[in-house]
């Protein structure tokens, strides 16, 4: 495809000022919906634990359940970039593991992987990037350490934490970062990392003085009923969505439908053969 996006795409699209609009993925139809607005990048993210499997956390993701939902989303063929969420234990371990775990999203078509973390991710960075894989950070709120924040909670909200989020932030662009995601933070935080960087930033809950924003499809159309609080809901398709299926409920127990249009008939002659051959 000679428009498709790719990962020097989004640092271009820093340098000439351009905002940057992402939205996650996991099906053919959100890719395709997505794609056809123009949307710039697509994330297949582990969040699908949460908004597609009922998982009450990231953390229970494969990488299989990626894979399923990442190949739904590289049939679309989008012109948007593609990033595939690496779920929790799929790249700490080892390098080694790292590099063969996303390798495998790469190969089925994943333009780039995602990686939640700071400087203690900076080496598989480093390590993804040499192999050859293009790779988005995620700083901020990582939701695959919740335990170890003590829950969703805001980052950036003393000097403290949000040094060492530029410390984090400059380090993942020398290990080879092609962007990074921060999550609910301070908006302050992520607008000095806007500048202190080169490689775009992409908010979620970080304010307006980033590069790009993401949200999660279900939140954005309003499927999702407990949405987290930086969520702009641009539909309510949850209510859309139980009154269609209300009044197919309806139309069904009333003998409604189907209806003349919605079913098809055998000729008159077949018909009357039909039933001579079963009384016969
Ligand atoms: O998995 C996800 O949807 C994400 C976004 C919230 C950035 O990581």
């Amino acid at each position: 495809m000679s428009n498709k996006i790719y990962p020097h795409d989004f640092v271009k699209k820093k340098r000439s000022g351009e905002k940057i609009v992402m939205v996650t993925a996991y099906s053919y139809y959100d890719a395709t919906l997505a794609d056809r607005v123009g949307i710039d990048g697509l994330l297949v993210g582990d969040s699908l634990g949460m908004v597609i499997m009922g998982y009450a956390s990231t953390l229970p993701v494969t990488l299989d359940e990626m894979k399923h939902h990442l190949r739904a989303v590289v049939n679309a063929k989008t012109k948007a970039l593609v990033v595939a969420d690496m779920p929790f234990l799929t790249y700490e371990v080892s390098k080694t593991e790292a590099i063969r775990n996303a390798g495998e999203l790469i190969k089925m078509g994943a333009d780039a992987v995602k990686i939640e973390g700071g400087l203690e991710v900076v080496e598989t960075v480093e390590a993804l990037t040499k192999a050859g894989i293009p790779v988005m950070g995620h700083i901020g709120l990582n939701p695959q350490r919740y335990l170890m924040l003590g829950g969703y909670k805001l980052r950036g909200k003393n000097a403290e934490d949000a040094l060492n989020m530029i410390e984090a932030a400059r380090s993942l662009q020398e290990a080879g970062a092609f962007s990074i995601v921060i999550e609910f933070t301070a908006w302050q935080v992520a607008a000095e990392i806007t500048k202190k960087v080169s490689v775009p930033t992409i908010c979620i809950g970080a304010g307006v003085q980033c590069d790009g924003q993401i949200l999660v499809i279900y939140d954005l159309l309003g499927i999702n009923p407990t949405p987290p609080p930086f969520v702009r809901r641009y539909a309510n398709l949850s209510d859309q969505i139980a009154e269609a299926l209300s009044r197919y409920v309806d139309d069904v127990k009333k003998g409604l439908f189907p209806g003349p249009s919605e079913y098809w008939s055998m000729s008159e002659e077949e018909f009357r053969k039909l039933k001579e051959r079963i009384s016969g």
